[in-house]
């Protein structure tokens, strides 16, 4: 293993997730009112997504994480960094909407915990659209971003309850 390496790019995807980890966060600050599957049910009788996916949260997470990659963009002076905002902007909101359509056919309530999925439902999709786009990933350097993503997520989550921002502090 060289760790040179694995630091560079961890540093690196540390800097490319952020507007995943941006998209995420928003929606709790503008929290919306429209559930994104309009309050109907799946076949097995629980909720497709639930109340806490709204379509106003996913278009603000979106429109988040487009504009943190602009400003990124306009930082490391690379058009590039727009493209990767808008891809973890959609991949943060489409793997959050996906984590819940889980958490819900596994019976568990809107806000319920689930260890690893709440944390790491975001950053798995947005890992598909980052490879897709072609976005240099190390394995080792991947999995160490997930451990951050993870720790900073149960650390922001504390922090939000704190301020009253979230009723649950996870
Ligand atoms: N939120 C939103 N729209 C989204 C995502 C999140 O309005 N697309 C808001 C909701 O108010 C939600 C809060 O952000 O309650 C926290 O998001 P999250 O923890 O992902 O949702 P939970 O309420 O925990 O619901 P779930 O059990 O489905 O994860
Ligand atoms: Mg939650």
């Amino acid at each position: 293993m060289d760790v040179a390496e694995v630091t560079r790019n961890y540093l690196y995807l540390f800097i490319v997730f952020l507007p995943a980890m941006v998209a995420n966060g928003s929606p709790v600050v503008f929290k919306g009112k429209n559930p994104l599957d309009m309050g109907k049910n799946f076949i097995d009788g629980y909720r497709i997504l639930g109340d806490g996916k709204t379509v106003e949260g996913f278009i603000v997470g979106v429109l988040a994480g487009t504009i943190f990659g602009v400003i990124e963009a306009a930082v490391a002076w690379d058009t590039r960094y727009i493209a990767i905002g808008f891809l973890g902007g959609l991949g943060a909101m489409l793997g959050d909407v996906t984590g819940s359509f889980i958490k819900r056919r596994l019976g568990y309530k809107r806000g319920q915990p689930v260890l690893f999925l709440d944390q790491l439902d975001f950053a798995l999709c947005t890992t598909v659209f980052y490879y897709l786009y072609d976005i240099e990933m190390n394995p080792i350097s991947l999995l160490l971003i997930y451990v951050t993503i993870f720790l900073l997520h149960i650390l922001t989550n504390r922090l939000a309850h704190k301020t009253g921002l979230k009723n649950v502090p996870y």
